[in-house]
């Protein structure tokens, strides 16, 4: 039996950073009330002319030296993202390019904040099946550039950033499972357009941040109990839950219906703001550079995001 475990990971933020206070001065809020409704301090930004692929290629570059293999060892490319460079060729495409490993399938998937992990679950099959010995699974973004800058209900949660992990095969798991759900019927409540549907003229993030709050926490619990009793294991057996970073009250939420101690969640939020696709593999391999996730122990991944798409995971990292 093949199974995928993680070989490394790797992240990238962009260097500016743009803080509560720097918000203050270009709209009508404060410091306090984004703090108090979403625990976020700061985040970064891309800077003019960086692209999701620039920062996807620094992220992946980064995994692959943790995990000890060079670009031409990658035979997957499994790129989330809401943010792409182009129409097409797609950002798995792209960054294929940069990093000159040739002839690989490589593509991107576009369910928003579950973009990566989306990614990672077909990419996990790939290499269990035999199909993909080294692959790459990226989760980057541009928000910046798709915020409306002039909605302050929206403008402040969002940032920028790159997390990569490489998969390789292992006799023994490494990913243990992984869910993937969608309910279309809520399109409207988190939305962009931009495509080529002309009609949606909005071509900014569009978010009713209540609703999509409410059904985030319930949804999130439930995503959380399906990983668990798919693998037969208690809460109390997790290490670490590795969640998606839209809003510290979900979070912490989430964490409360589940009795899980807030000192066993990864919390970046404060730090880079909801950066959607980017978000989960950005925790984790933050977590792993800081020496808090260590080779061995038990991880719970999830996100959930526009569509709504919602996802989870097991992980012995
Ligand atoms: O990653 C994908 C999934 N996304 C999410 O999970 C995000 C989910 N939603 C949320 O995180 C929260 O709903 C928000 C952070 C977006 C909003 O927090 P809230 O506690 O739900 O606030 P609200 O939208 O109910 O707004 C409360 C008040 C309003 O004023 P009134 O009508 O009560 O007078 C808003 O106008 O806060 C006001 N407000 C702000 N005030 C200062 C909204 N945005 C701001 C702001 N600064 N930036």
């Amino acid at each position: 039996m093949i199974y995928a475990r993680i070989a490394g990971t790797g992240s990238y933020l962009p260097e500016k950073v743009l803080t509560n206070l720097d918000l203050e001065k270009m709209m009508d809020t404060s410091d306090q009330w984004i703090r108090e409704r979403t625990g976020i301090e700061r985040r970064h930004i891309a800077a003019d002319g960086e692209t999701t692929v620039d920062m996807a290629e620094r992220a992946a570059r980064a995994a692959l030296e943790a995990a000890g293999y060079g670009p031409q060892d990658v035979d997957f490319i499994a790129f989330g993202t809401t943010t792409p460079d182009m129409v097409f060729p797609n950002c798995g495409v792209l960054l294929q390019a940069r990093l000159g490993c040739r002839g690989a399938p490589a593509f991107s998937v576009e369910t928003a904040c579950s973009g990566f992990m989306y990614a990672l679950s077909i990419a996990d099959k790939f290499v269990r099946a035999g199909e993909a010995k080294r692959a790459l699974v990226i989760g980057a973004e541009t928000l910046s550039r798709i915020v409306d800058w002039s909605d302050r209900s929206s403008a402040v949660l969002f940032g920028d950033g790159a997390g990569a992990v490489v998969l390789e095969p292992a006799d023994a798991p490494g990913i243990f499972s992984t869910h993937l759900h969608a309910d279309g019927r809520y399109k409207d409540l988190l939305y962009c357009g931009g495509g080529t549907d002309l009609s949606k003229t909005r071509r900014t993030i569009a978010m009713s941040g209540n609703e999509v709050f409410k059904v985030a926490v319930g949804t999130l619990g439930k995503a959380i109990k399906e990983t668990l009793e798919a693998n037969r294991i208690e809460c109390s057996g997790l290490d670490w839950l590795v969640p998606h970073q839209a809003n510290l009250r979900i979070i912490q939420a989430t964490a409360r219906r589940l009795g899980l101690p807030m000192e066993r969640v990864i919390t970046t939020v404060q730090e880079h703001g909801n950066t959607s696709a980017a978000s989960v593999p950005l925790a984790l391999d933050t977590a792993v550079r800081s020496g808090r996730i260590r080779r061995g122990q038990l991880l719970l991944l999830e996100a959930f995001g526009g569509g709504f798409t919602w996802a989870s995971g097991l992980v012995r990292y």
